[in-house]
């Protein structure tokens, strides 16, 4: 599949604020032990806007990339948390960062950064040359700090790349994006209102969900868990994400995993794991890099890419 894009800088960005498990025991009633064994999740950061943190992580991505500002001509930013209902957050991003260009908003929760990345190569696809993809949220905003079943698990962060199309097929092989609306109860908040989120059901379904997707892009790409070289899961709970790459045959040396430094910060968690690996000298040229999330809504999205060295 010719797909025509390479991710050719990124950056990412996490408020300084940081939320250990003792600091949320001083809040409610819970422990280390319990959100380590539960989540493995350890501390997780706080504050910040979703426009200034998708800022800060776009202006490392801009900057690795070497590209002027001028030829950028598209802002996707996935995010469930905009800084206000209208106008969409990427206004601000775009003006900020001194970009003129179509911006605009996605908002497909946890799954967005996946969703936000596809929908890049589709305006690839009809002849854009250089876009900026953005996920970032900042949950905290969402979240009450009360309720001991959701304020263990989220928090902010931003991820943020730029694609640039290339002529002889692209770097994503294989993609798929879902969603079953009918789920809607299970995690949601409402205009103004704090996350509500059934776990037991998100946990129970979200397993099946990846493994569903991720094998949909395989098999769209051709090729198995074999030749994966990097999954790259959404950080929602370790629990999760051991069970879905058992299920999908990937060991957890092949899997890329943030979330006991960063919680789950949705829209910002797969690259944020991704870039994560990356920086680390993690991925090599031609690695196959397996994205997978899950989300509200209930969302999911997965992509095959052939990682390329900017
Ligand atoms: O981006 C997608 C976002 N959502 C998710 O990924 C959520 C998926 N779900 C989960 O991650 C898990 O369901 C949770 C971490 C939210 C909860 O873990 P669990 O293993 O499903 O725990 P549970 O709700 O079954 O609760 C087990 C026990 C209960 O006590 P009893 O009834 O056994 O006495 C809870 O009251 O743990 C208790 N409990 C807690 N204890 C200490 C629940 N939350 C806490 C807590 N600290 N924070």
């Amino acid at each position: 599949m010719a797909s025509g894009g390479v991710i050719r800088g990124w950056g990412t960005a996490l408020p300084e604020k940081v939320l250990t498990n003792d600091d949320l025991s001083a809040m409610m009633d819970t422990n280390d032990e319990w959100i380590t064994e539960r989540t493995g999740i350890k501390r997780r950061h706080i504050g910040g806007t979703t426009s200034s943190l998708s800022i800060e992580s776009a202006r490392k991505a801009l900057a690795m990339s070497g590209l002027p500002l001028e030829s950028i001509d598209g802002l996707v930013l996935s995010t469930t948390t905009p800084d206000r209902t209208v106008p969409a957050t990427s206004a601000s991003v775009q003006d900020a960062l001194g970009l003129r260009c179509g911006a605009f908003d996605l908002n497909a929760a946890c799954s967005g950064f996946v969703y936000a990345y596809v929908v890049a190569h589709g305006l690839l696809a009809i002849g854009a040359k250089r876009l900026l993809v953005i996920g970032t949220d900042t949950l905290s905003r969402i979240t009450d700090w009360s309720d001991r079943g959701t304020a263990i698990l989220f928090a902010d962060g931003s991820g943020a790349c730029v694609v640039e199309a290339v002529d002889n097929g692209g770097q994503l092989l294989g993609w798929d994006i879902d969603a079953d609306g009918s789920l809607e109860r299970l995690l949601y908040a409402d205009v103004g209102g704090y996350i509500h989120m059934d776990g037991k059901e998100v946990f129970r379904r979200a397993v099946r969900i990846m493994v569903d997707s991720a094998q949909k892009s395989l098999a769209k790409a051709g090729v198995s868990t074999d030749d994966v070289a990097l999954c790259v899961p959404h950080q929602a709970n370790a629990r999760i994400i051991d069970a879905a790459c058992r299920q999908l045959g990937i060991p957890l040396e092949r899997t890329a995993v943030v979330l006991h430094e960063t919680g789950n910060t949705s829209s910002a968690s797969i690259p944020l794991a991704l870039f994560d690996a990356a920086d680390r000298g993690r991925l090599r040229n031609g690695d196959l890099v397996l994205m997978v999330g899950f989300g509200a809504g209930m969302t999911a999205a997965s992509a095959v890419i052939e990682w390329r060295q900017p």
